[in-house]
């Protein structure tokens, strides 16, 4: 209570201009706080704790697993359903070690193995924030798991053993401060590997290949290493900052998950941030993604895919693939077009897709849907054309993989989940 009237003062002094007359004690009070805001915008702690529709940060939200269903618990200072009785500790043994309310080891859905890297300073304002929420009452029961998962859980895990260390993030002397932030944001807070590194057959992360591109529940996060095929090696620095600020650049739009993460997280971020973040990706390890020939435009996918494209796609995405900047992604030389896995590809072509709106670019595109006039075979024909075409060269997309995706979406869509 003590902290939120200070805070509320904090801001109206600073509203109306009358800053100076502030204590230094309540300004440190508020700077932190405020630098805590930030920090959980970095760390997009809302989208996983806010259900649709519901009160920020009071839970609910569903996180798909392989294993069934996690929520996102409640994490305002409510005491009986939040985190009201917690100690700054208790967070700081959440974010750095995964272990929740009454000692429980967390599932790694939420995702400490990349918040452990957080230094302290920066998780003790987080939680002078979040102590400043309002207290909303809502029981939340994390665990929807299917049997055998939704047993009591062990004290230590197999799956810690296996895949997770805690370790505050060590910056790297040979490298500029700059790079140094953003490979902390982007291993720490910004949990970028949660979705963009492939994962072992436990769901930890593979660090070796750690950005080089990762399946999620029916999207394709792709590599972000600076391989000039699969990766973002041809994209410049500005070109990265400005896809992670409006959700669109000059070669691609975002859609699906990583739209949210630009309209949560990325977006807010400063420009000094997305900078690092920029820096850091450019000069990460780079994939080094084994060499693949196009196909030759005489087969008989290419002439098929070719007939589709010119008819259905050429009208927004250009007779050579080069799309309409920020409007209509480019499917020339683009990494996501020929990605290792093509899911999200099949995926826009089968459903449609609406890139995400951000203030800085509020009208937001769409893919038509395909689905329901293109058979399975045209839909992997024209796939494999756009895949190799112009420059592009990546595996034929097979027709097989297109059914099993539609039937998949056409389930979820039946089952409502
Ligand atoms: C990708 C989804 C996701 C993100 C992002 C996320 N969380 Fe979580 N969080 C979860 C899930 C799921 C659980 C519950 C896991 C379980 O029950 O094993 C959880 C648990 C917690 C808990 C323990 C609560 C309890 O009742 O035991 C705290 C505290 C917490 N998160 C804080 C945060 C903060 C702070 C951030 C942002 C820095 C954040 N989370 C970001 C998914 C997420
Ligand atoms: C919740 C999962 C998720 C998280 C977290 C996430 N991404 Fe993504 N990201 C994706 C998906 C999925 C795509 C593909 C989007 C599409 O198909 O338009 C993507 C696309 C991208 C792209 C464009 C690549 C291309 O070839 O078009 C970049 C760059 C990117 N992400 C960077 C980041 C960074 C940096 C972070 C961390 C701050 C991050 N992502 C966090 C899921 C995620
Ligand atoms: C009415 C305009 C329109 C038409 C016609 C259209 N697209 Fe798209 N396409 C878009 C927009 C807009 C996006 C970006 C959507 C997003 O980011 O959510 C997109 C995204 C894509 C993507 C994902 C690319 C990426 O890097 O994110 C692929 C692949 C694609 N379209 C292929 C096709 C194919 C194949 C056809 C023809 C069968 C087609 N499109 C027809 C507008 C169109």
């Amino acid at each position: 209570m003590r902290v939120r009237c200070l805070v509320t003062l904090a801001l109206v002094a600073w509203m109306t201009g009358a800053i100076t007359a502030r204590s230094a004690e309540d300004g440190q009070a508020f700077e932190q706080i405020e630098r805590g805001r930030y920090l959980a915008v970095v760390g997009d702690c809302i989208a996983c704790h806010t259900a649709p529709g519901g009160k920020p940060f009071a839970g609910g939200a569903a996180l798909e697993t392989p294993f069934g269903t996690l929520l996102g618990p409640n994490i305002t200072p409510d005491v009986a359903t939040g985190l009201g009785n917690w100690s700054e500790e208790d967070f700081w043994r959440t974010l750095h070690e995964g272990i929740g309310k009454n000692g429980v080891r967390l599932y790694p859905a939420m995702p400490y193995p990349a918040y452990t890297k957080v230094t302290r300073e920066d998780a003790s304002a987080i939680w002078a924030y979040l102590r400043t929420l309002e207290a909303v009452r809502n029981e939340v029961r994390p665990n929807q798991l299917e049997f055998p998962f939704n047993l009591r859980r062990p004290a230590t895990s197999t799956w810690d053993l296996i895949n997770f260390r805690p370790s505050v993030f060590r910056p790297d002397p040979t490298k500029s401060e700059t790079w140094n932030r953003g490979a902390y944001l982007v291993e720490g807070l910004g949990h970028c590997g949660t979705c963009h590194t492939p994962k072992n057959i436990t769901g930890g992360d593979q660090d070796r290949q750690a950005l080089q591109g990762a399946l999620l529940q029916d999207w394709y996060a792709p590599d972000v290493t600076p391989d000039l095929r699969t990766g973002i090696g041809s994209w410049s620095a500005e070109e990265i900052v400005r896809y992670l600020k409006t959700g669109a650049n000059s070669f691609d739009i975002a859609s699906g998950p990583m739209a949210e993460v630009v309209e949560n997280s990325t977006s807010h971020m400063t420009d000094a941030d997305l900078i690092a973040i920029a820096t850091y990706l450019k000069d990460s390890a780079p994939r080094n993604a084994a060499a693949v020939t196009a196909l030759s435009a005489e087969d008989r996918r290419m002439v098929a895919g070719r007939a589709i494209y010119e008819d259905r796609c050429t009208p927004c995405h250009d007779s050579v693939g080069a799309g309409v900047s920020t409007l209509f992604p480019r499917l020339a030389n683009a990494p996501l077009v020929q990605a290792t896995d093509p899911t999200s590809l099949i995926r826009v072509v089968l459903i449609g897709s609406r890139a995400g709106a951000t203030a800085a670019a509020p009208t937001a595109p769409a893919m038509p849907a395909f689905g329901w006039n293109l058979g399975d075979q045209e839909i992997a024909d024209v796939l494999t054309y756009v895949r190799n075409a112009w420059g592009n060269a990546a595996q034929p997309v097979q027709p097989a993989d297109v059914a099993k995706l539609r039937g998949r979406l056409q389930r979820n869509a039946a089952g409502g989940g």
